[in-house]
């Protein structure tokens, strides 16, 4: 059964310090030239030192919720998609909740349900597939979707191949089996991993790391990556899986308004439209403002986009994404 599931709200938040290319020229030796034209990256927002990644995952939820016409209170579930969540335990999902002042006696099921889960780049495809599957199960469900990353966090700022490629951003939608205006219905999902992978892209940090009080630590703490692999699993399976999930809706190219695609490097942008024939007008990019944000590059894409007038609501969009694990996804939005 394929139960209605609605985006009835969108909202983006990036931190305001601003990093350039001739900001990290002084850092590490790279140049602005070397960074254009390897990743299309300019410029990457990243927190200061008194922020964390809640504080944008908090404003994102307050627009969403409020594009939706909803307050804190209404939402039963509030699903975090991080792989940069602030501690180990409690969630991200309970440290925004915490500042959204939503409490045990909220949600219009007389409670609320707050989780993460790590999909890497690719979670905001995985949590629509989780929002599908939630309001299946709970059709009256108010569904907090909210996409939150600290890259810079666990960025080696001594490693020119890494950390020049990230930045910090959140995106959240509230997903509803209905609503008044809704901005898009998610017509179909697809989702996929191979751990066989997990060594391509990885963060350190977790219990893998052994460590005691007083040890110090090194650069296993931090995004680590083989690149040039990375890069053709990339291309190769965002192609695979959004052609595959048209075919499987009886659709192709020529129906989809916008084709948004994880936005991780330019290059792997442009070689993914290349592959599937898409002219640029309809494929988006915005990585060279933000660099990559992991979950977070997709919905905040999706907000650049209709602000800036490339995507309306009811358009047909081709999400797609990849990531550490490895995973990968695509949604298609209508
Ligand atoms: O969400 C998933 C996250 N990951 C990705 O999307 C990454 C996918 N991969 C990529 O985007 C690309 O592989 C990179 C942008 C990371 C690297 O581009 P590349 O064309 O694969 O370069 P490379 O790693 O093969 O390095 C080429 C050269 C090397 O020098 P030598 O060995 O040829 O002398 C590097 O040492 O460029 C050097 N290099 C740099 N030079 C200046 C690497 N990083 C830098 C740098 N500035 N920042």
């Amino acid at each position: 059964m394929n139960h209605p599931c609605y985006i009835c709200g969108l909202g983006s938040s990036v931190p305001s310090r601003v990093l350039t290319n001739a900001d990290l020229e002084k850092m590490v030796e790279t140049s602005d030239e070397w960074i254009t034209t390897r990743t299309g990256i300019k410029e990457r927002h990243i927190l200061d030192d008194d922020a964390n990644g809640s504080d944008c995952g908090v404003e994102a939820a307050r627009a969403a919720l409020s594009e939706a016409g909803l307050a804190p209170e209404d939402v039963t579930h509030l699903f975090v998609a991080t792989c940069t969540p602030e501690h180990l335990s409690p969630s991200t999902s309970c440290v925004i909740a915490g500042k959204l002042g939503i409490s045990a006696s909220s949600g219009r099921m007389g409670r609320v349900m707050c989780m993460d889960f790590n999909a890497a780049c690719t979670g905001f495809v995985y949590g629509l597939e989780l929002a599908r599957a939630t309001l299946a199960l709970h059709p009256e469900a108010v569904v907090l979707l909210v996409a939150c990353e600290s890259l810079s966090r666990r960025t080696n700022f001594t490693d020119r191949a890494t950390c020049v490629l990230f930045g910090d951003a959140a995106g959240a939608v509230v997903l509803r089996s209905s609503c008044e205006k809704p901005l898009w219905k998610v017509a179909d999902v697809s989702c996929a991993a191979d751990g066989s992978l997990r060594e391509l892209i990885q963060i350190g940090g977790g219990t893998d790391a052994r460590i005691k009080v007083g040890d110090s630590i090194g650069p296993e703490w931090f995004v680590s990556m083989q690149g040039m692999a990375v890069f053709k699993h990339a291309v190769r399976n965002m192609a695979e899986e959004s052609l595959g999930l048209l075919e499987r809706n009886g659709m192709g190219f020529e129906d989809v308004d916008l084709f948004i695609p994880h936005q991780a490097n330019l290059r792997i942008i442009k070689a993914v439209g290349e592959r599937l024939g898409l002219g640029e007008d309809k494929v988006f990019a915005n990585v060279q403002h933000y660099g990559n944000t992991s979950a977070a590059t997709l919905p905040l894409a999706m907000a650049d986009a209709r602000k800036s007038g490339r995507l309306e609501p009811g358009q047909k969009v081709l999400l797609t994404s990849f990531g550490s694990g490895m995973t990968w996804g695509s949604a298609l939005l209508a």
